[in-house]
């Protein structure tokens, strides 16, 4: 089959590997008909993750179902199947409990598996024509009728449209709320539009690319450029000058200032200034334990010069960590089903999968215009 393999910073292309087999009879093989270029593929990208050479990348993947194990009750052979980028077992403590994003069985030693990804377990990606998925019956998310009619949206039930979701529950956010997001990336612009969704008050966005803020515009909120003033202060005067009822964290740690200067507590301590006293916030873009690559002395060894006395004093909570996309990937493909929610709003590109490395470099460089790759690798 062809698949994007990744082969060293910047360097992924698209190889005939040995297809995708069936390793359990839980398991079932998909062929990918949608498979999305997303902001954490970058990280690796710009080899700023121990991801090893040879990797087939992608976690965000939706197809039809050509091969079901023995063991697989629920999945048949012809259906479209939505796959959450979290690989999880469904018996394991973490996963009874709703965290599928830390499963302890799947990626044995660490908390948390996923498809095409570093640290995450040995699966492969599925920018690929052919996906392997574990624990069937558990992790495939089963599509209506409308399911090729609806893909570029369904796809999203993959990552960003959950895990935008989970953005506003970390923080803590509830009807009426006004909701600072830094980061207009495709997860900051889904935590927004979920955050419309659930009835904000108020959605401020904080990004410098005019092209996402313009996206995140057409969902409602007030678009902050800190290329035109400082973010906090401008933040701050829109929100009476106590700050937002609750904010989020959609950028990760390569979050950097408006010329492109890597700061790594950059965000996190707008967060602390934005964010109101008691206020919540939802850290859902990647920060990883050590990052040897970076120049920032703390930021190698996974830490940052965090404002926590700020934080302390105004008695702010904080969530963080993977999505668990199965607490919400059901709920909201009604959503998408009743046509209440469209998250295909932010694609700008569909392309073959041959165009991928084309895509990556265009993704990475945060081209004008290039806001969300789909990959369509039976095209
Ligand atoms: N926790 C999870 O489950 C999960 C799932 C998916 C993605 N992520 C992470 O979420 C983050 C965002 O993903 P994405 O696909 O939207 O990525 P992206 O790289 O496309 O978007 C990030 C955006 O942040 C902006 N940005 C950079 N520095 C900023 C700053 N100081 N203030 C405001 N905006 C700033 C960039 O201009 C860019 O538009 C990444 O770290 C990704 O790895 C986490
Ligand atoms: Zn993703
Ligand atoms: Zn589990």
């Amino acid at each position: 089959m062809n698949a994007l393999v990744y082969h060293g910073p910047k360097k992924v292309t698209v190889d005939k590997v040995p297809d995708a087999k069936m390793l359990k009879e839980t398991d079932v093989i998909v062929r990918i008909t949608s498979t999305n270029i997303c902001g954490s593929d970058l990280h690796m990208y710009e080899g700023r993750t121990d991801v090893e050479n040879g990797k087939i990348l992608g976690h965000e993947n939706l197809g039809q179902v050509v091969e079901v194990g023995k063991a697989v009750e629920t999945v048949k052979k012809g259906d479209y199947v939505c796959l959450p980028f979290n690989v999880a077992c469904g018996f394991c403590e973490n996963c009874e409990r709703g965290f599928t994003g830390a499963c302890l069985t799947v990626n044995p030693g660490f908390a948390g598996g996923a498809y095409g990804f570093a640290g995450m377990g040995p699966y492969s990606g599925g920018q690929a024509e052919l996906l392997r998925v574990p624990y069937a019956d558990f992790n495939c998310l089963r599509l209506p009728e409308d399911a090729q009619e609806k893909e570029n949206d369904y796809v999203m039930l993959s990552d960003i449209f959950p895990t935008g979701w989970h953005a506003t529950r970390l923080a803590g956010f509830t009807p009426g709320d006004a909701i600072v997001i830094f980061g207009a990336g495709p997860v900051g612009l889904l935590a927004a539009l979920s955050a419309s969704i659930q009835g904000a008050s108020k959605i401020l966005v904080v990004d410098q690319h005019p092209d996402r803020l313009k996206l995140a515009e057409q969902i409602g909120a007030i678009a902050i450029d800190p290329s035109k003033g400082d973010a906090v202060e401008q933040v701050l005067a829109l929100t009476g000058g106590k700050g937002a009822d609750c904010g989020c964290e959609a950028v990760g740690y390569q979050c950097h200032d408006h010329h492109g200067h890597e700061v790594p507590n950059l965000t996190m301590n707008s967060l602390v200034r934005t964010v109101k006293a008691t206020g919540g916030i939802g850290v859902i873009g990647v920060f990883i334990p050590s990052d040897p690559n970076a120049t920032d002395k703390l930021a190698k060894q996974g830490a940052i010069a965090f404002d926590l006395g700020t934080f302390w004093s105004k008695g702010q909570k904080m969530g963080s960590g993977q999505a668990n996309v199965k607490s919400y990937n059901r709920k909201l493909r009604e959503l998408i089903h009743l046509g209440k929610a469209k998250p295909s709003m932010i694609v700008s590109h569909e392309l073959p999968l041959a165009q991928a490395p084309d895509a990556y470099r265009n993704f990475d460089e945060r081209t004008a215009g290039w806001t969300k790759v789909i990959l369509k690798p039976g095209a």
